[in-house]
């Protein structure tokens, strides 16, 4: 005689007729679910994979950040090259997780009225970008970026970048305690190749020279162009990450902005 499975002991047809009972296996099925999504970013340090060259920003590079973030240029500039061909053949080789990994808050953006500029460092000198700065018009004749022409008339406010530092220290960047006390010496020395041995050696690859071309001041622009000039240019990608050909898909519809 055929007996009815649903009759006997725990049956399905019970869990679907009690409203809790059903509840709480549902909340049990979907953490489930959400824990094998969520629960790899408490090990994010596991997560990112290290790559060699990333360091924290020098205090010159993260007030030139700070100054990016304040002006809002996040609002017309990504920071992430995505692995398509034509992103890649513009702007080269596509962002690795580890070249956000000390950033708080990133900058990935998600508007490009201006180009992409993740690899932007190195790419022009110094005087490009103070010109293009202080009137974009100067050296773009066709761009729409509005001139910031008053970063070379203010002077770099230098009174809390300990505190910056210790606030990202706090979130994960590892800056050392050497790093915090110097802070505001760091900042100055990077415009000064006399005094910059030990801030380099600290920083690899930190550049040190005077960035707006007034030696005689340590403006906003100095801090801005140092940040602009450094983005990039810390990894060596092709060595991180080789980039066959294979890898890099084509954009999905038509051509990215
Ligand atoms: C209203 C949108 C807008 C804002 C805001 C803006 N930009 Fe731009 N930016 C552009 C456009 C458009 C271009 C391309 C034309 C040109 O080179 O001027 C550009 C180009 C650039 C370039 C040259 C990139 C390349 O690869 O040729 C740099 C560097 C740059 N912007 C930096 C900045 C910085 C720094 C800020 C904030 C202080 C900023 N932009 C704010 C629109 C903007």
């Amino acid at each position: 005689m055929a007996t009815q499975p649903a009759e006997k002991g725990f049956s399905h047809k019970k869990l679907e007729r009690n409203v809790s009972l059903l509840g709480l296996f549902a909340l049990v099925t979907v953490a489930i679910g959400g824990l094998v999504e969520i629960a790899p970013l408490f090990w994010i340090d596991n997560t990112v994979e290290k790559v060699d060259g990333m360091r924290p920003y020098t205090p010159l590079e993260l007030a030139g950040r700070n100054i990016y973030i304040r002006e809002g240029c996040y609002l017309c500039h990504s920071q992430m090259i995505r692995p398509f061909r034509d992103e890649v053949e513009r702007y080269g080789h596509y962002s690795l997780a580890a070249e956000s990994m000390y950033d708080h808050p990133f900058q990935w953006g998600s508007k490009r009225t201006g180009p992409d500029l993740a690899r932007v460092g190195g790419r022009y000198s110094d005087e490009w970008h103070r010109a293009h700065l202080i009137d974009p018009r100067s050296v773009v004749p066709e761009s729409i970026m509005p001139p910031y022409a008053f970063l070379a008339e203010n002077d770099l406010k230098t009174d809390d970048l300990r505190n910056d530092l210790t606030a990202l220290y706090r979130v994960g960047v590892p800056y050392t305690k050497e790093d915090i006390a110097k802070a505001n010496e760091d900042l100055k020395a990077q415009v000064d190749p006399a005094s910059a041995a030990d801030l380099q050696k600290r920083y690899p690859k930190a550049q040190v020279r005077d960035f707006d071309g007034d030696p005689t001041r340590l403006t906003e622009m100095d801090a801005l162009v140092a940040y602009l000039q450094m983005l990039g240019t810390l990894v060596d990608v092709e060595k991180a990450a080789p980039q066959e050909q294979a890898h890099v898909a084509d954009a999905p519809q038509g051509k990215a902005p």
